[in-house]
């Protein structure tokens, strides 16, 4: 087993996906272990050598090395992006089947070697993967985060951006929901400094259409990114690297990520994506997002289809 230094992130699928999260977390500093897992051992030793020759410049240096399960017996997180990726025409909920059987092995392999840190998941469909890792590791519902909607809320922070004219840092907006079709633009709650933008959209002649517009961008900007250079990694890459971030320096960010909601909303029993506290003990705490009654409706419709593809992890 690798020796540990200080925080340690064991990435599992050193794809598109997972490489931009290591790439990711080694540029911005966020961790000073770092251990790649693949089926494809030599895949990973290139990857990981590759990612070292970039350590002189990183702003603070890191171990990286090629590992197996037995390394995340000490891991704070283990981010899990193997499994089948989407292709042209798929959607998220097609690649259930495949990855579910990934997942079994993976998660039982991980927790057979002491793991009691965090997951972190990645791989799609990823609320229903998230839940299997829950349910798989018998880890608290805290310590079992997916990816959820991090990235929807960063492409809906990009889009309300550029019509402001601010950057998307400064915008407080949130895609809540399934991270795939039914994915909910939470408008009631989306402010620059406190200005709410729905009001601002309502006020204009067209603002309707404008608003259906961007979510339409929103929801259908994986397709586009796929068909057009066929897999989305670096937003992701870096949406993963920001909750490990409030993770491993305990920042207790609001972040939109997928968590078990257990009343929250109205809901039970589903892991989906909606804003929630993230610290060192993971996503401790759920925020009620103010919704109207049509956004709390198709909220509902999200969460009732992603219970019943659940419903295949508990079968
Ligand atoms: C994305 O939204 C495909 O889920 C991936 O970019």
């Amino acid at each position: 087993m690798t020796k540990k230094v200080g925080n340690k992130v064991v990435v599992i699928g050193t794809g598109a996906v997972g490489i931009s999260y290591a790439y990711s977390m080694l540029n911005q500093g966020h961790c000073d272990d770092m251990v790649l897992i693949d089926l494809n051992r030599k895949r990973a030793e290139g990857e990981a050598r590759d990612l070292r020759h970039g350590m002189p410049y990183a702003p603070t240096p890191a171990n990286i090395f090629v590992g197996g399960y037995a390394d995340c017996a000490d891991a704070d997180i283990v981010c899990i992006c193997a499994g089948v990726p989407q292709r042209n025409g798929e959607t998220r909920l097609d690649l259930i089947d495949n990855n579910l059987k990934v997942f079994h092995t993976i998660v039982s392999e991980v927790m057979a070697s002491g793991f009691n840190g965090i997951f972190l998941v990645a791989t799609n469909p990823v609320d229903v993967l998230s839940y299997a890792t829950w349910k798989f590791s018998g880890l608290p519902k805290e310590r079992v985060i997916g990816s959820g909607t991090i990235l929807d809320s960063a492409r809906f922070r990009v889009c309300l951006g550029n019509e402001f004219n601010v950057a998307p840092v400064s915008v407080d907006a949130h895609m809540i929901g399934e991270h795939g079709d039914s994915v909910i633009a939470a408008w009631s709650a989306a402010h620059i400094a406190g200005m709410p933008l729905k009001q601002v959209f309502e006020q204009e002649a067209n603002g309707r259409a404008r608003m259906e517009k961007i979510h339409q961008n929103v929801r259908n900007a994986a397709y586009d990114i796929i068909e057009a250079k066929g897999s989305t990694s670096f937003g992701i890459g870096m949406g993963l690297s920001r909750i490990s971030n409030a993770i491993l320096h305990n920042q207790g960010v609001v972040l939109t990520v997928s968590t078990l909601l257990q009343g929250e909303l109205g809901q039970d029993n589903v892991y989906i994506g909606v804003p929630a506290v993230i610290n060192r003990q993971g996503a401790v705490r759920v925020f009620e997002i103010p919704l109207d009654e049509n956004e709390a409706a198709k909220f509902n419709q999200s969460a009732q289809l992603l219970k019943s593809h659940q419903q295949k992890v508990d079968d």
